[in-house]
């Protein structure tokens, strides 16, 4: 009965967020993969055999342990989590976390025992709490004439890039970095594409070809260190055009 309560509270609040790969809650089990991945601020459900007695703890990033939950069926009132921000459902032995944190990442260890204390089996858990991918932003600059780099960025944890275009001289080796530089002059769309254990997400951007140098920018130098000043004025007008007002 209240287990049917409380998931049904859930299901209310829960929402398909954009570009996760998971839906919240995720469901992680012992008895199935030894890693799992939750974004930052997701619910996690982490169901348990239906054994007469639970011992589970957590060994985090700094190899300390503590317990989280010491479960006997013979107790007339089911225990109360360790941490308190952890809920222990004792119908379905599902051990539920509302928002994960980085911290509730590290390896959980569950030994189970029936009630005559014979070990019924010790189950390990990764779990790796991540930053989903968001604010994925793309710009380029113009190097030199006819050398183009583009960069991509995006915040979340464990980002990998690669990208995609539509031109056919597009580098194909360079997918698993944030910039990419082209030697040719390019006009075409490129599209970074960013993810990591839990989302992903991208942006797209418009390339055009670097302009010719103009004379005007050139002839500006007017100071004693003529040369380092000139070069400087002639990078500014390929990146300024580009990068500072994209
Ligand atoms: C794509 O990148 C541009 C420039 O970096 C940024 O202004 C824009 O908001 C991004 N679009 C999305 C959907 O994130
Ligand atoms: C680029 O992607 C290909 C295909 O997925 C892969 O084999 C290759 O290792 C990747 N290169 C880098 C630098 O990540
Ligand atoms: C880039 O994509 C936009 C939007 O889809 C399109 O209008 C434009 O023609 C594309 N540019 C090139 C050079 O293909
Ligand atoms: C590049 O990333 C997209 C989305 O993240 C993914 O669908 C695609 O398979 C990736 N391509 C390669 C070659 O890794």
């Amino acid at each position: 009965m209240r287990i049917q309560v409380i998931f049904g509270i859930l299901l209310i609040f829960t929402q398909a967020a954009m570009g996760l790969l998971f839906q919240d809650p995720v469901v992680c089990r012992f008895s199935e993969s030894s890693r799992c991945y939750v974004a930052l601020g997701e619910r996690l459900h982490l169901q348990m055999p239906l054994e007469d007695v639970l011992e589970l703890q957590i060994t985090d990033k700094t190899s300390t342990s503590h317990l989280i939950l010491k479960y006997r069926k013979t107790q007339s009132n089911p225990p109360k989590p360790n941490d308190p921000r952890w809920q222990f459902v004792k119908d379905d032995k599902t051990m539920i976390l509302t928002s994960a944190e980085r911290s509730d990442s590290g390896t959980y260890t569950l030994d189970t025992f029936d009630a005559n204390g014979n070990n019924k089996g010790i189950y390990t858990l990764q779990l790796n709490i991540e930053a989903e991918v968001s604010s994925v932003k793309m710009w380029y600059s113009c190097l030199s004439p006819g050398v183009m780099k583009v960069y991509c960025s995006a915040d979340g944890d464990n980002l990998r890039f690669n990208w995609s275009s539509d031109l056919n001289t597009f580098p194909q080796l360079q997918n698993g970095s944030s910039t990419v530089v082209l030697n040719k002059d390019h006009h075409g769309n490129v599209t970074c594409n960013v993810e990591n254990h839990v989302s992903r997400d991208h942006n797209t951007t418009e390339l055009h070809p670097c302009p010719e140098p103009t004379t005007e920018v050139i002839s500006s130098t007017t100071s004693n260190d003529g040369k380092s000043h000139s070069s400087l004025i002639f990078l500014c007008s390929y990146v300024c055009m580009y990068y500072v007002f994209p």
